[in-house]
């Protein structure tokens, strides 16, 4: 673990700019510094670093924060890795506290198994370069197979010659523990033999290219040995987290926003030598709701090649349903008969290959609907259940746009109305929260199994399902608009003191409002405000690093968002106020103005509503001629509007007529 100070060091350490710097090309745009954003696809630069503030914002992705979630986002890094990498930009000495002896045994396991797989891969490698075996055999089994050189050795490509101990001696001579060995696969149980003997080796690395695994593949076409063997799974190999390629790829994949899934270790190379490199296989099997977590997290866009019969291909669709849940939009492509992604690139080379990815790749859903239609010809029975299969792939789409696209042309195409789909969709859904509630209430506070979660049905919810949970939009309603312009005050200039008062700018505003704490119309920053007030009642301070690392994530991310757009004001202000805020100084500079102005405007908001219910009082008073609580009520709606009057006057703010 890092102990506390040195986190502290590491933070302040941090430059946002520096960091991001390593991986994105800057340019100065006034304060602040635009680049292309490494998190999503554009041409045009909308991803904001902020060095003043140390933050970076994506204005087109959304995406934003500091240094330290900058790499965990990018990088996959968990926060300590995080801290660890600044650290070692930095040159700051991280000297790890006492961890639980478990976790530090965990640790210093994997480095070992690392240590041994390192040791096994340059093993293989000088097997497969340096001696006349390894190239006569070997090398030129990759180079029949038209690999390079250079790609030969990007992806830890070598050789075990078929001896029966190779391995295990130079490993013993060279003082690797034989126990490591075995655990890692590459000998047996008994320690006697290698087990890795006459084959091509491929190392298959973790994310940060960290050899996690090998398999080897036989030279022979005897049918009767298997092709391929593998590592087993261990504390450094989890085979259903792991994509092949995936390291060699990752870069490009953010590029082309694009990841590219075939099946064979050969094809992920093949591909990449041929430019095409956001390439990952996933190793034969079908894929893992982790191995997809992975692909999201570097594009939504996922494109997968098959080079199988039809009956092989059905049966891999039906694993997809798992992508649509993670919200990946799929395309299909299907190679010509008899040819893999592999053979096919070596023959009609990248360019073609490529064009042909782009004419033949087909939407998944109309892929397997129209695949689908095609054997249910005629047979209504059969018809009436791939309708249910199709429904219950798209049930599965988070966003409810997209959603409610495929239910459109899948009606076209299955020539049903497309009201019937819906429902036959919203039925889906609400089974499917029903479960989930279910098991919720079942197991409080249990880890909701996301397999079977559903988004929420978007089409007007039917008579017959009552009570179903529809997702709230984030609407802005009432007086979030000037809600939202307090809490950005708070978190922006919080702990600066207002000259004229000897008052923070919190404490001006959170005393000013103290009775207005309870009527937040938006609960978020009603929350914060009301913590902030707590906070000032202690005495404790109120930082935008306070904000900016606050506990719970819906506050980190209002913070970052509002410190990443000073100068964004809602349109309606200047209208509806009168509000000249284009002409003044910039905000940061200008706070003290900008605060009162705030204010100003929070609190004639709260009055006129005040007005309002006094006014509907006044008119029920009125129809049943209550004479002395009219008179009372006017009086108080007199006070009301001077006060009100007062506050617009001393911030120069105009009231429009209502
Ligand atoms: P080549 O036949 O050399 O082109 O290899 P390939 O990588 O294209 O393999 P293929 O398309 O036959 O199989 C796809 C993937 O399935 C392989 O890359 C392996 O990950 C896996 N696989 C194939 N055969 C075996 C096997 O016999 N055992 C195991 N464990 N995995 C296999
Ligand atoms: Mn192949």
């Amino acid at each position: 673990m890092i102990p506390p100070k040195t986190v502290r060091d590491i933070l302040d350490a941090a430059r946002i700019e520096e960091v991001v710097e390593d991986f994105v090309t800057l340019r100065k745009r006034g304060v602040n510094l635009i680049g292309l954003c490494p998190f999503h696809h554009e041409k045009t630069p909308s991803f904001n670093v902020n060095p003043a503030r140390n933050i970076f914002k994506c204005f087109g992705c959304g995406k934003g924060g500091d240094a330290v979630t900058f790499l965990m986002e990018l990088e996959g890094f968990t926060y300590p890795d995080a801290l660890r990498w600044i650290a070692r930009k930095y040159r700051i000495e991280v000297e790890e506290i006492q961890q639980s002896p478990e976790y530090i045994a965990e640790q210093q396991l994997a480095e070992s198994l690392y240590i041994v797989n390192d040791f096994a891969l340059q093993h293989f490698q000088d097997q497969l370069f340096e001696t006349d075996e390894g190239k006569s055999v070997a090398l030129s089994y990759f180079k029949k197979r038209g690999l390079r050189e250079d790609t030969i050795r990007a992806f830890g490509l070598g050789y075990a010659p078929d001896q029966r101990d190779l391995l295990l001696q130079r490993a013993k001579t060279a003082g690797h523990n034989l126990e490591l060995l075995k655990k890692n696969g590459l000998c047996s149980q008994d320690g006697t033999r290698d087990f890795f003997r006459g084959r091509v080796m491929f190392a298959i690395h973790n994310l940060s290219g960290k050899v996690a695994a090998f398999a080897g593949r036989t030279m022979s076409s005897d049918k009767t040995i298997p092709k391929y063997i593998n590592s087993p799974e261990t504390e450094i190999y989890v085979k259903n987290k792991t994509l092949y390629g995936a390291f060699q790829a990752k870069k490009a994949i953010r590029k082309q926003d694009e990841c590219i899934l075939v099946e064979g270790y050969m094809d992920v190379i093949s591909l990449y030598q041929a430019g095409i490199e956001n390439v990952v296989a996933s190793s034969g099997t079908s894929l893992t709701e982790g191995q997809l977590q992975l692909i999201k997290r570097n594009t939504s866009n996922l494109k997968i090649l098959y080079d199988g019969d039809p009956a092989g291909v059905k049966a891999a669709l039906r694993g997809l349903d798992l992508a649509l849940e993670q919200d990946l939009n799929v395309k299909i492509v299907l190679l010509p008969e008899g040819e893999d992604p592999d053979s096919y690139v070596q023959k009609i080379g990248s360019e073609a290959f490529e064009a042909y990815l782009s004419r033949e790749s087909k939407d998944f859903i109309l892929f397997k609907t129209a695949l689908l239609l095609e054997e249910t010809q005629g047979d209504p029975v059969r018809r009436a259940g791939l309708i249910k299969d199709i429904m219950g792939s798209i049930a599965r789409i988070p966003d409810p746009i997209k959603r409610g696209t495929y239910l459109r042309e899948c009606a076209a195409l299955l020539e049903v109305s497309e009201q019937v789909l819906h429902e036959e969709t919203n039925k889906l859904i609400v089974a499917a929260l029903r479960k989930k509630a279910d098991r919720d209430a079942r197991q409080p506070g249990a880890a909701s199994d996301s397999q079977a979660e559903m988004p929420p049905p978007d089409v007007p919810v039917p008579a017959w399902e009552p009570g179903i949970p529809v997702r709230e939009k984030p609407v802005q309603r009432g007086d979030e608009f000037q809600e939202r312009d307090l809490i950005r005050l708070l978190v922006q200039y919080g702990d600066q003191v207002l000259p004229e008062e000897n008052v923070t700018v919190a404490e001006l505003i959170l005393a000013d409002i103290e009775e207005s704490l309870g009527d937040f119309d938006n609960p978020l920053y009603g929350r914060i405000a009301r913590e902030c007030h707590a906070h000032l009642v202690q005495q404790q301070p109120l930082s935008q690093a306070y904000f900016i690392n606050h506990e719970q994530p819906e506050v980190r991310e209002l913070a970052i968002d509002l410190l990443s757009s000073p100068w964004e004001y809602s349109p309606n202000w200047e209208s509806k106020w009168n509000f000249p805020l284009q002409n003044q100084k910039m905000p940061d500079v200008n706070f003290d103005t900008d605060a009162r102005k705030a204010l100003s405007v929070f609190k004639i908001r709260k009055l006129n509503k005040l007005l309002d219910t006094n006014k509907a009082r006044l008119k029920a008073a009125a129809l049943q001629g209550d004479e002395k609580s009219e008179r009372n009520l006017l009086q108080i709606n007199m006070k009301i509007e001077q006060a009100r009057n007062k506050i617009a006057k001393e911030a120069g703010i105009v009231l429009l007529p209502k």
